[in-house]
């Protein structure tokens, strides 16, 4: 008698960074950070079941961003293989992956499908690794996985692995995505950072730190949160993409509480408050998509726990 395969889905958040403040650079060149993340309800989906040999299957509800490939420059075999050189076993298994998250955008999709495979096998094959030791493994993965594993709301620091968990800012806030039609590459966007004179690039000094304290005190005003929101990429990104300062522009008159880039870009993101009708949101929505796909989503408070 043959058993049937065990099979297991995990959710797979976008990000957004409500603070992005660049505080140096490290030995490798990599940027030093002080950095709110939090998750979003837009998601990616990844189905883990047994098999007797690996093979990575994806279907992809994205129109726009980079094209992504079901091979094995794809993050989440990476972190297959690290979590297989951790465990010093084989960990076959079929993934299926729907992509909803697009890919280039500063949203993280690709670092929290990473994570979600890390968490998946961990529970596919009861390899009972604990939150600490799966933290490990995604930082050599890149700097955004360590969050994925976590979600929720966090303060990052170091590349942007070193966590904390913060209870959820603005939680009842709307999310509105703009993907315009062009990506921008990381390295591209920290690079141009470093060329840029030090008065023009710094918007972000010590508000990681004044949101995370805001943050754990019960009793603050959004005001004084929505205020504190900047990204210190934005400067370069916009220089990089002219165009996104005008997008930007266009999410504040539209009626966007606060519009910022999305990690580093190019996707832009703007808050919405929860009185704002329905009616009205669809209103924005269709202002907006003259600049680019626009898509409606909230904050995630879900605070995943290893499986
Ligand atoms: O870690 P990840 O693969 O997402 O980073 C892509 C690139 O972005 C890095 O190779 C580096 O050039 C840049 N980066 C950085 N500092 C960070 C994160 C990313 O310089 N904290």
């Amino acid at each position: 008698m043959t058993s049937s395969p065990k099979s297991i889905t995990i959710t797979a958040p976008a990000k957004v960074n409500l603070v992005l403040e660049i505080l140096g650079i490290d030995s490798a060149g990599y940027h030093l950070l002080s950095t709110v993340f939090q998750a979003l309800s837009l998601h990616d989906e990844l189905t883990f079941t047994s098999a007797s040999s690996t093979s990575l299957e994806l279907v992809n509800n994205v129109s726009t961003g980079l094209k992504i490939e079901a091979d094995h420059n794809n993050l989440v075999i990476k972190a297959k293989l690290a979590l297989e050189a951790y465990c010093q076993r084989e960990l076959p298994c079929h993934i299926h992956l729907i992509k909803n998250i697009p890919a280039g955008g500063g949203l993280g999709g690709g670092s929290a499908d990473a994570a979600a495979a890390l968490k998946g096998l961990n529970s596919l094959y009861d390899l009972h690794l604990s939150e600490k030791e799966l933290l490990s493994i995604a930082a050599e993965l890149g700097a955004d996985v360590s969050f994925g594993i976590m979600g929720g709301t966090a303060l990052g620091s170091g590349r942007g692995e070193k966590l904390s968990s913060l209870p959820a800012i603005l939680p009842d806030h709307k999310v509105i995505l703009l993907i315009p039609s062009r990506g921008l590459s990381t390295p591209q966007v920290y690079a141009h950072w470093d060329k840029m004179a030090p008065a023009k690039r710094s918007e972000a000094a010590g508000k990681a730190q004044q949101l995370t304290e805001l943050a754990q005190l019960s009793r603050s005003q959004n005001s004084e949160l929505l205020a504190l929101l900047s990204n210190d990429l934005q400067p370069a990104a916009f220089e990089l993409y002219p165009e996104l300062a005008e997008i930007r522009q266009a999410m504040l008159q539209a009626g966007c509480l606060q519009a910022m880039l999305c990690g580093s870009g190019s996707t832009m993101f703007g808050l919405i408050s929860p009185r704002t009708a329905a009616a009205q949101i669809d209103n924005m929505q269709q202002k907006l998509s003259q600049w680019g796909q626009v898509a409606l989503t909230g904050f995630s408070d879900y605070r995943s726990r290893p499986q």
